[in-house]
């Protein structure tokens, strides 16, 4: 599975556990493909992260899992994990019998007697409560449960505390690592935290490959290359061949040795190598989870998972920042390392590592900005005596400045600050408060409480094959919260209206496809359908609209009619969505995936990973492609299969589907040569063959974020519409610029030159005006200095600083002001001989005018401009100035 569980997996933000996947099988929800499973599965968690850079723990990491669907339980598990990892290789791992340890829950005599009948003695078994021995999906939330027993590595009394009455699971000190987690999953717990029983006793087992690997060097003394190695401490996670090579880069790219073991008589003090090393630890793990998250298709953000990933490569950027923060270039030895076992890291390797380089550089500036307020606010925390930096404070540096909050209390604790994390909490629930998704979600859940209290059947849905269909009225519903039996005019005239049937021909909103809109009709009635929803997920299909006459009863036949012609406009824009899809994997390559899409009657969006912009000529060939499949007329084929068959057919799915029996598969395909140019998993309406699209015209392709485009297009009508608006458009142009369509362009260049010349012909005439005026404007003296104070006539600010350029060539000691009203404001330009520049300055003399005018200005001594706001204040204005001009010169 993708670590992005799927959509209908509403209770997880990341795969966290191989069982994820079992859930729906455990619950009797779906048949499993087999009572016997087992798998290796990448699993991303975030409860630990404070705690990686030690031995044991990671985000990331894959686990080893064997499941039973109401198969094997306790009496076959537990000798047969005994067995994997204490027979001798290669049957088994080949521990060593008496280094393992287990733990029971607390009256789980089974258990117990089952460890014991295998050989471990009572004293290597420890029973504890549900705070240890226990297993939840989500911790204190829905989902299914049960007791355990874990499995630990004791790598032996001489190493960790050295205390003697040390034992697993509460001491880790580094003596012991648990390996293996068998669940014994019979519990379903619910919300409010009651647990029933699941239909089944299920197994669900996990084990940890990488402490695994750790086990096995140290039982084998060995090395992760496989030579032989005395081991001085336990190795740790990091000790085996799934992150030494990643280390190895770390050292390549820092030019620093990793080396957790050091003896002792190194130059480097302890301290420092374990601060390092550490620091190296972290960078390898965070890389390699970051590296996992972009391949399954996730993004940094400010939400959701989006902003788990930017936290961890904030964290990877914060601690390597004495390292090397190229996380690009530790991706690439990531991707080295996983390809072989997860080839999706391979194929979107480049968009790995653009995203952590794009990623890489925004922090560079979030945290440029965001140290120099943090390191202020910090100091401001100490200077008075204060000791905790305020938690809505921490939340601003979060919510405002990006700062993750483990960072913010981090970068505090050097300085011997704590955060007030309940504060913190508190403005994180306000914020959360006012933002209109929550509220919007508590609106939702009652509405969906409304709907199962009316404990409705699913709607029939036969919209596949027809557009009108006969039903019953099932529900009527006002503002998702009120059902009534009747829906007369004054009811549906001041309420928001739903009503449900039995069986409909309405598509509701699903897949990117928007919901049909029609009417329902009956016997002296008509409600018009605006749109059309499911209601949660059990199949109940809502029709929204608004009651245009009659009224109508719960009972009450009708007949639903989807508008065709909007409906066939949506079917049009669907399955060219799937050609366009199909098209940009074929030319742009298959790191091409579908990220979202909008599928309207006017338009389709469709959302798709690809690092760079798409060239004109690119968007030409795909357009040109989708329109050659239009034309071949191919069959649009929909077929039910199993999703195995599915996948191996190459259909391109997204999970979800998955959980289905049987998934549906629309190809538009060449059915005489078996040749499907397009197959998709899809539940929603196409056109029967791939010319009834008509055409498909690409109307944009736009960035929407790191790694990801936008392609927008329309079809069949709009494509006509679009085509016929712009040849009106065309014509338009062609008769006002007197040109034929083809010699258009060259028609406005040559206008636009024609223009520019104007333009600067203009420009000469007017100087040379502005100079002549300048010849006519008389200056009065004092001393040797001429002054001139004068409004004038100009229509730019050039022309009026060529007016008093004019002036000042005319005379050998001078101080010029100029005021005029442009753009409706009072302007002013001020100029000074050298000579006079120092008694009387430009600058002084443009401020004293425009600041009189309400305005301000300035400049050199010798030449200055400015503005006012008041054109009725000029002649004032320069009255002023001319009396400080007065004073100044015969100071
Ligand atoms: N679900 C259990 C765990 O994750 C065992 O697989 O530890």
């Amino acid at each position: 599975s993708s670590l992005i569980p799927p959509p209908d997996e509403r209770t997880l933000l990341f795969s966290n556990a191989g069982m994820n996947q079992m859930k729906p099988y455990f619950m009797g929800l779906a048949e499993a493909p087999s009572r016997r499973m087992t798998s290796i599965q990448k699993c991303f968690r975030t409860s630990d992260i404070e705690e990686v850079g030690d031995a044991t723990h990671c985000t990331f990491f894959e686990m080893l899992g064997n499941f039973s669907v109401g198969d094997y339980f306790k009496a076959e598990i537990i000798p047969w994990a005994w067995e994997l990892l204490t027979e001798p290789q290669p049957k088994g791992m080949g521990l060593d019998k008496s280094r393992i340890w287990t733990t029971v829950f607390l009256d789980d005599d089974e258990a117990y007697d089952l460890w014991r009948g295998v050989g471990i003695p009572a004293e290597r078994i420890v029973r504890f409560d549900e705070s240890e021995n226990y297993w939840f999906m989500i911790k204190g939330g829905a989902g299914p449960c049960g007791p355990n027993t874990e499995i630990y590595y004791d790598f032996g009394a001489d190493q960790g505390c050295g205390d003697p009455g040390c034992s697993p699971p509460t001491h880790d000190c580094g003596r012991f690592v648990e390996l293996w987690n068998l669940v014994f999953m019979t519990l379903y717990q619910d919300e409010d935290g009651s647990r029933r029983p699941l239909p089944m006793r299920n197994v669900d087992t996990g084990g940890g490959l990488e402490r695994w690997t750790s086990a096995h060097l140290w039982q084998e003394g060995i090395d992760w290359q496989g030579k032989k190695t005395t081991w001085a401490q336990p190795p740790t996670i990091y000790d085996g061949d799934l992150f030494r090579p990643i280390l190895a880069q770390i050292e390549w790219i820092s030019d620093l040795k990793y080396d957790a073991h050091q003896p002792a008589e190194h130059t480097i003090t302890r301290a420092s190598i374990d601060m390092r090393d550490k620091a190296m630890r972290i960078l390898a793990e965070h890389t390699r989870a970051a590296t996992l998250l972009i391949a399954d298709g996730v993004m940094p953000g400010n939400d959701g998972r989006g902003s788990v990933l930017r936290r961890l490569i904030r964290r990877a950027m914060y601690f390597g920042s004495g390292v090397t923060t190229d996380l690009g270039l530790i991706a690439e030895a990531v991707i080295e390392r996983m390809a072989p076992v997860i080839p999706e890291v391979k194929e979107r390797s480049d968009l790995v590592i653009q995203v952590l380089r794009d990623e890489e550089r925004r922090f560079n500036e979030t945290m440029q900005r965001g140290m120099v307020e943090l390191n202020a606010e910090l100091s401001h925390v100490l200077s008075e005596g204060g000791a905790t930096l305020q938690g809505d404070r921490a939340f601003y540096f979060e919510a405002t400045l990006g700062f993750p909050i483990e960072l913010t209390r981090e970068i505090a604790t050097d300085r011997g600050i704590l955060v007030d994390d309940a504060g913190y909490e508190r403005a994180m629930e306000r914020h959360r408060a006012v933002s209109s998704s929550a509220q919007r979600f508590d609106a939702d859940s009652e509405r969906l409480q409304t709907y199962a209290e009316l404990g409705l059947h699913a709607t029939e849905f036969v919209g596949y094959e027809t557009t009108r269909a006969f039903g019953q009225v099932a529900a009527i519903l006002l503002d998702g919260t009120t059902i009534v039996r009747e829906l007369t005019p004054q009811l549906a005239a001041s309420h928001h209206v739903e009503v449900v049937v039995t069986q409909t021909p309405f598509y509701a909103e699903g897949g990117g496809q928007v919901g049909d809109r029609g009417e329902i009709v009956w016997p002296g009635g008509r409600f018009v359908v605006e749109d059309t929803q499911h209601v949660g997920d059990g199949g109940v299909v809502a029709h929204i609209g608004r009651l245009e006459s009659g009224t109508l009863s719960a009972g009450d036949p009708i007949e639903g009619r989807v508008d065709e012609s909007l409906r066939g406009d949506t079917m049009r824009n669907h399955t060219a969505t799937h050609i366009l899809h199909a098209a940009l994997r074929n030319l742009l390559g298959t790191h091409v995936r579908q990220a979202g899409s909008l599928v309207t009657p006017d338009r389709l969006r469709f959302d798709f990973t690809h690092l760079e912009a798409m060239t004109p000529e690119q968007i030409r060939e795909v357009e040109a492609l989708a329109n050659r499949v239009v034309r071949d007329n191919l069959t649009v084929h929909i077929e039910h299969k199993s999703y195995e068959e599915a996948l191996a057919d190459g259909a391109l799915a997204f999970f979800g589907d998955k959980y289905a029996d049987v998934v549906r598969v629309v190809g538009v395909c060449d059915l005489e040569l078996h040749d499907c140019f397009s197959h998709e998993l899809c539940g929603g309406t196409h056109v029967h063959a791939s010319g009834e699209v008509g055409a498909i015209i690409i109307t944009g392709e736009t960035s929407i974020g790191a790694g990801m485009r936008r392609i927008e297009a329309v079809t069949g009508r709009a494509a006509a519409e679009r085509l016929r608006a712009d040849e009106d458009t065309i014509g338009r142009l062609s008769t006002t610029l007197m040109a034929p369509p083809a010699e258009i362009e060259a028609k406005v260049a040559a206008l636009r030159e024609e223009n520019a010349r104007l333009h600067r012909q203009l420009q000469t005439l007017e100087r040379r005006a502005a100079r002549e005026a300048s010849q006519t404007i008389a200056a009065t003296q004092i001393g040797e200095t001429s002054v001139v104070v004068e409004r004038v006539e100009a229509a730019t600010a050039d022309a009026l600083r060529e007016v008093g350029d004019g002036l000042k060539a005319t005379h050998k000691s001078a101080i010029i002001l100029l005021g005029a009203v442009i753009d409706d404001k009072p302007a002013f330009v001020a100029m000074s001989t050298p000579d006079v520049a120092k008694r009387c300055p430009a600058g002084e003399v443009v401020r004293a005018a425009a600041q009189a005018a309400g305005g301000n200005g300035g400049g050199r001594p010798e030449s200055a401009q400015g503005g006012g706001t008041d054109p009725s204040k000029l002649d004032a204005a320069l009255a002023a100035a001319r009396k400080l001009i007065e004073e100044k010169l015969t100071a």
